[in-house]
């Protein structure tokens, strides 16, 4: 068992800390006596967002791998080390497929919402080993764990992001370092606006924002590494349950 954390003097940093669930997580983490930086392609609100927490903000487009490395470079000389990460910029895609397919959309969603997993994790493994351990919290989604089927390319990033927090988060136990996911279904931030409207005609809830944190938070604290979390209405924040998948090794007899 990996031992558990607490938010006093830890430094954290957040990838799309701008707005919504990065925010409102920088602000939680802040008032439990976090040091957090806050990293955003939106600099403005960036940096208000930071000012209001007491944090320090940085622009970070997550599209490149050196900005994630300056990123978490910023927090250590800022804050002398990092001991955990938020990777939470993400976008819908505007992107379907055949006739509604847009390659340069189809381009930005995956460079934002898996390369930049990816990037942010090469980043930031290194700075927590540094200290000797650490716990890293990718923003999956339900989206990651069932079918949708108005907008496929998001599901498939964040499927991408599930299936890279499974796989590697074991292996980084070993080390001290928890890399889990959390999947939240439809949350109260601007990424739905589009189709807000139609959510709500049809019914489907819409889950508060501090629901989510609440779950990130967890996910944080927990002792766990290579698991997703999922938030959705009507329920706890739970551990979702991979059952029945068949190993790569042949089962007897096959
Ligand atoms: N709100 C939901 O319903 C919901 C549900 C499940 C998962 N998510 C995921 O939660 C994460 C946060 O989204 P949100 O709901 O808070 O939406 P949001 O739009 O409020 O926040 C997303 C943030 O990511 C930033 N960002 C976008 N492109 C970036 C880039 N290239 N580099 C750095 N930052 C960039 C944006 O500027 C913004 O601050 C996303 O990964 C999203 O896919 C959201």
């Amino acid at each position: 068992m990996l031992p558990a954390m607490s938010f006093s003097e830890k430094v954290v940093l957040i990838t799309g800390g701008a707005n919504g669930l990065g925010r409102a997580t920088g602000a939680r983490l802040a008032a439990a006596g976090a040091k957090v930086v806050l990293a955003d392609i939106e600099q403005g609100p960036g940096e208000q967002a930071a000012a209001e927490i007491g944090g320090s903000f940085i622009r970070c487009d997550v599209r490149e791998p050196e900005q994630s490395e300056r990123a978490v470079a910023f927090a250590t000389e800022t804050y002398g080390g990092l001991d955990m990460a938020l990777l939470n910029a993400g976008v819908s895609t505007g992107c379907g497929l055949d006739d509604s397919f847009d390659l340069e959309l189809y381009r930005r969603a995956m460079a934002i919402n898996i390369d930049g997993v990816v990037f942010g994790l090469n980043a930031a493994i290194p700075a927590l080993r540094r200290r000797g351990g650490g716990s890293i919290v990718a923003t999956a989604s339900l989206a990651g764990l069932t079918a949708v089927p108005f907008d496929p390319i998001y599901a498939a990033n964040k499927h991408a992001v599930v299936g890279l927090v499974r796989s590697a988060g074991p292996a980084y136990a070993l080390e001290g370092i928890h890399l889990n996911g959390i999947c939240p279904g439809f949350a109260d931030t601007r990424i739905i606006g589009d189709f807000r409207e139609n959510l709500e005609s049809g019914g489907v809830p819409i889950i508060p924002v501090e629901r989510v944190v609440d779950g990130i938070e967890a996910l944080f604290l927990s002792d766990q590494s290579g698991v997703c979390h999922i938030v959705q209405a009507g329920m706890e924040p739970q551990e979702f349950r991979f059952r029945n998948i068949p190993g790569p090794k042949a089962t007897e007899g096959t």
